[in-house]
């Protein structure tokens, strides 16, 4: 649809609407340029603090996803006035208050609507070198793919929302979203990753899909190491999808081959859309095992190789099994 908008062309424009990146960059002088996102959804959990951490975790995302670091942000705020209270309001608010203060940002305003349902997110600006910015079309052929967060947030909170999970795997999951991205993010950039992005709605397939579209490689992902929340094979088994799957699944068709041997319940957490998921970093893989190291080392204990890039098979993602 953005296809048949006009686009922003300026020289200090350096990542608009022509590929699909997480954030737009603007450049100040040599040595700065503004990152700039939005993001804001209806309540995934149903604590409201937690929903509002969550929301501005993810929304924060975006700029880590570019390498850059948040500094101000403004919140976005729809709200059903019947069935929403100030307090739960006042408590959404703070959750993202304080996601946002331990990310070092600065929420200073926002705007908020009457609306049907509830939706809250943040509109965040950040600060980057411009010469340092991690796009998703600079992924190169031999590097290696890794993944920061378990998969599986959509098709755990769908179970949650419409049955019961266990009360740990249910913490697993909030606690995982609720994590920003930012140690992931500085360790990218001090690792020299050639590209990154966010897993987020578009599920794994579709943001390593749009990574190697945009850097005009292919990309092989190992299914049995990508990091999955435990038990969310089995709720997939049970039903537990959300629209995202069945959207994703036809976005994606003709770009993906899967193994003939891999379990459908894999392949429905690869399609699973995610929120507030980790970063994908394409990096040369002489360095990725020392990345991935140091990830662990700092508390981002799920981070691991998942794939490798390749010059054939170049927009298409190939699934085998290890
Ligand atoms: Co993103
Ligand atoms: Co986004
Ligand atoms: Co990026």
């Amino acid at each position: 649809m953005l296809e048949k908008l006009p686009k922003a062309s300026h020289p200090d424009l350096l990542v608009g609407l022509n590929t699909i990146d997480d954030a737009g960059v603007f450049r100040l002088s040599d040595d700065l340029a503004l990152v700039q996102t939005v993001d804001f959804f209806t309540p995934i959990v149903d604590d409201p603090y937690t929903y509002g951490a969550i929301a501005a975790a993810n929304a924060l995302s975006d700029v880590y996803a570019m390498g850059g670091e948040p500094l101000t942000a403004l919140n976005i705020v729809c709200y059903p006035k019947g069935t929403v209270s100030a307090e739960m309001l006042l408590d959404i608010l703070r959750g993202g208050f304080d996601k946002a203060a331990e990310a070092g940002c600065l929420i200073v305003g926002g705007h908020s609507v009457e609306d049907k349902e509830m939706k809250y997110g943040l509109a965040v600006t950040g600060k980057i070198h411009p010469e340092k910015i991690l796009t998703n079309d600079n992924a190169r052929s031999g590097d290696a793919l890794v993944l920061t967060k378990p998969l599986g947030t959509g098709i755990v909170t769908t179970a949650f929302k419409l049955g019961i999970i266990p009360d740990e795997l249910y913490r697993c999951v909030t606690d995982s979203m609720l994590r920003l991205n930012s140690i992931a993010s500085k360790l990218a950039v001090k690792f020299g990753a050639h590209a990154c992005t966010d897993i987020t709605g578009f599920s794994l397939l579709g943001h390593a899909w749009g990574m190697a579209r945009e850097s005009k490689v292919g990309f092989v992902l190992y299914a049995n190491h990508i990091p999955i929340f435990a038990g969310t094979e089995d709720l997939a088994e049970q039903g537990f999808l959300t629209k995202g799957d069945r959207s994703n699944r036809e976005y994606l068709q003709g770009y993906l081959h899967f193994d003939k041997n891999l379990s459908q319940n894999l392949v429905r957490v690869l399609y699973d859309p995610q929120t507030s998921g980790g970063l994908l970093i394409s990096i040369s893989s002489e360095v990725a095992d020392e990345l991935v190291a140091e990830l662990r080392q700092q508390g981002v204990a799920d981070a691991r190789i998942i794939g490798r890039v390749t010059k054939e098979n170049s927009q298409q993602i190939t699934v085998v099994k290890a």
